[in-house]
């Protein structure tokens, strides 16, 4: 059984080929029917223990244009407020005829507890501070199509990862996948916000943003997670945005052809301000529509589906009537 739970240990070969599918999933998602019958008869679930807008939309749109069926559970409607533990919720809807799991979960580790007793593929959608393997692909794939086309690896970028690296499974998961590709990966954070130990993490470090500016090719920019306590270890917002937020100002000293990258939701004005998310060369949006790419080759691949399959568009005469096309 394969799942995907973390980037930590992922082989390059392995991230590449991720990507390699990923980008004819861009081709597939530009088509007029953005749909292939990949994985039809398939039911992929998403079980999200904690509030998202894109990673569990776009598991959705990308099941969905697999031709799989999906269905999702909300914590806050069903049986946990009854009581009902984890495993029996699993249990439970893995009784309904699942193909596949996705899971987010507050709790780090969640999704290999989950992995232990379905029966199915599971993916982390990410657990706690911990993993959150998807976003690193679709960051990867992101860079990858803005710097080296298709094909390759990372080699030789340099990568900056500014803000709230303690709480940040986003961090956790691009840092591996990074530099399994090829990238130099720079960490920008005071210390507060740095993890208490990165012994054996291939990074270095760096205590303010401007030191490193001008020789970054990509400044990823992370929310400060309010949520897990990230707001408490510095004075003030204010401070936190002169040092380390990414403004018009620090825009203004990239290289040329850098680029600005967010995983959502950005809080503007805080770690990124609102002239540099609108700016062309902020790529949020950009890594918003590669989500969708890459979790329709993550789903495609372990799902088992076959090659074949994974362009031939869907000919449902039906399809063709109701959005009224041909391919
Ligand atoms: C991130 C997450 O939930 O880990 N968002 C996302 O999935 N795009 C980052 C965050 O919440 O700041």
């Amino acid at each position: 059984m394969r799942h995907l739970l973390t980037t930590e240990g992922m082989a390059r070969a392995e991230i590449e080929s991720y990507l390699d599918d990923a980008d004819e999933f861009v081709d597939v998602l530009a088509r007029p029917i953005p749909k292939v019958p990949a994985l039809r008869g398939k039911t992929v679930a998403t079980l999200f223990f904690e509030p998202s807008t894109r990673t569990k939309m776009s598991f959705d749109k990308a099941a969905k244009a697999l031709s799989a069926d999906t269905v999702s559970f909300s914590p806050g409607t069903s049986s946990l407020k009854k009581g009902e533990s984890l495993k029996d919720t699993v249990l439970t809807i893995e009784a309904m005829g699942l193909d596949l799991i996705v899971v987010r979960h507050e709790a780090t580790g969640a999704p290999w507890r989950v992995a232990a007793w379905a029966s199915v593929p599971v993916v982390n959608g990410g657990d706690g501070a911990h993993q959150h393997p998807t976003q690193a692909l679709l960051d990867s794939l992101t860079l990858r199509r803005r710097f080296g086309g298709r094909r390759g690896g990372l080699d030789g970028l340099r990568i900056g990862i500014v803000g709230d690296i303690r709480h940040s499974r986003v961090a956790r998961s691009d840092i591996h996948a990074f530099t399994a590709l090829g990238a130099d990966v720079t960490l920008v954070a005071p210390p507060t916000l740095l993890p208490l130990d990165t012994t054996g993490w291939p990074v270095v470090t760096a205590g303010t943003l401007d030191d490193v500016l001008p020789e970054l090719d990509a400044v990823y920019v992370l929310r400060v997670q309010a949520e897990r306590g990230g707001a408490s270890v510095f004075p003030s917002f204010a401070e936190y945005r002169s040092r380390f937020g990414m403004t018009a100002d620090r825009l203004r000293r990239l290289k040329p052809d850098a680029v600005v990258m967010h995983p959502g939701p950005m809080i503007r004005g805080v770690e990124i301000d609102a002239a540099v998310a609108d700016d062309p060369r902020c790529l949020v949006l950009d890594q918003v529509a590669n989500g969708v790419a890459v979790r329709m080759a993550v789903l495609f691949q372990l799902l088992g589906g076959t090659r074949g399959d994974a362009s031939r568009p869907v000919e449902r005469p039906a399809e063709r009537v109701l959005v009224g096309g041909e391919q």
